[in-house]
């Protein structure tokens, strides 16, 4: 059978999970959605022919749906995915899980206390077919062990930046894949300035570079340039003791023209991660039909905030400052 879902949030990227899972993939149809902004939502509805709810809440206790997804601004995230976990269904929450560490704590609590896991959280780099290739050879143990990461995530520009938004809306990705991909926790987090450039706008300190240590000792920077102005470029070097593994990007077809080589890359995230989008929704569907949640649990979510909020600290007192995680339950050990 079909999974039935209720999507509440339909803005930019909720409109675009619509579509990807009812044009795209198989296994699952959007059937449901819910915003505060009614008129927006019923014309989203209309659009795709699937019922508009008066609110998120009645959507997710119906009987007609079967699955939630969660793409509301970040502040609204919490009172959705917990009302997923009350009705004992499972529910996607883009990322963050919540802005606050503790909102991602109670989420977890929650879920701990109805005895099943329930909550997959957005994070999509998981499921980019280049960071899947980096982390199938780190695993492989061929170059020895991961010594030091130098990644960079750009954006062409970033309107409504503020100085803290680099770790939390950004790097915040970074902070969720490496630990994947490495297969530790952090152990410290620095942030420094860079000159700034001037295209940043306000009191933006653009770009940022953070640097985190994990327990193991490996040494990590990532650069955040969210006004470089060429593109949106994502880079990942891991160098291992006998060798360096490079991320790779989506493929363009060369142009030579004009006494030049040209190999366009993206514009943005949308474009760049686009795999990475439709193989995150259809594993996460064909997990929610055989009963399990594999993905990036609320666990991470939360371990992702407290990290965040530790770089934020280190990003605000210019200090290095370490990080504490407390003992990842049973309940989400694999
Ligand atoms: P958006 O502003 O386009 O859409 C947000 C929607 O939430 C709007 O339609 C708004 O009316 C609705 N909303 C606000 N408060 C609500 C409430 N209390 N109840 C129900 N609906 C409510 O924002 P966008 O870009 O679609 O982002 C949505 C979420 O997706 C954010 O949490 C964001 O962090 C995440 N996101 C994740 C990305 C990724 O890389 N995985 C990329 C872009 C966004």
């Amino acid at each position: 059978e079909e999974l039935r879902i209720g999507l509440v949030g339909t803005g930019a990227i909720g409109r675009s999970h619509i579509e990807r899972i009812n044009t795209r993939l198989q296994g699952a149809k959007v059937v449901a959605c819910a915003d505060v902004n009614m008129d927006f939502c019923r014309s989203v509805a209309e659009k795709y022919g699937i019922q508009a709810y008066d609110s998120g809440e009645e959507m997710i206790a119906s009987d007609a749906v079967d699955a939630v997804i969660v793409t509301t601004l970040d502040p609204f995230h919490e009172q959705y995915v917990t009302a997923a976990i009350k009705a004992g269904k499972y529910v996607f929450c883009e990322k963050p899980l919540a802005p606050e560490a503790d909102a991602c704590r109670r989420i977890v609590e929650a879920e701990m206390a109805g005895k099943k896991q329930l909550v997959q959280v957005g994070f999509m780099r998981r499921y980019d077919p280049g960071y899947r290739q980096l982390k199938a050879l780190i695993d492989s143990g061929k170059y020895g062990l991961p010594l030091m990461l130098h990644c960079a995530h750009r954006n062409y520009d970033a309107p409504g930046f503020t100085t803290s938004m680099p770790v939390e809306n950004s790097m915040i990705h970074e902070i969720d894949v490496l630990r994947w991909l490495l297969g530790e926790n952090y152990k410290t987090a620095e942030v420094v300035f860079p000159k700034t450039t001037r295209n940043a706008e306000g009191e933006l300190r653009d770009p940022q570079i953070m640097y985190l240590t994990t327990e193991s000792g490996v040494r990590i920077d990532v650069e955040s340039f969210v006004n470089c102005r060429y593109g949106y470029d994502i880079k990942c070097e891991v160098v291992c003791e006998e060798g360096s593994l490079n991320l790779p990007e989506p493929a363009n077809t060369m142009v030579r023209s004009n006494d030049s080589r040209i190999t366009p890359i993206c514009h943005d995230w949308s474009e760049r991660f686009i795999d990475a989008y439709n193989i995150e929704f259809q594993e996460w569907i064909n997990a929610c039909r055989e009963g399990r949640v594999d993905g990036p649990s609320a666990w991470d979510g939360y371990v992702g905030q407290v990290t965040a909020k530790a770089a934020s600290k280190a990003r605000d007192t210019q200090t290095v400052v370490n990080i504490e995680y407390e003992e990842m339950p049973e309940f989400y050990k694999k």
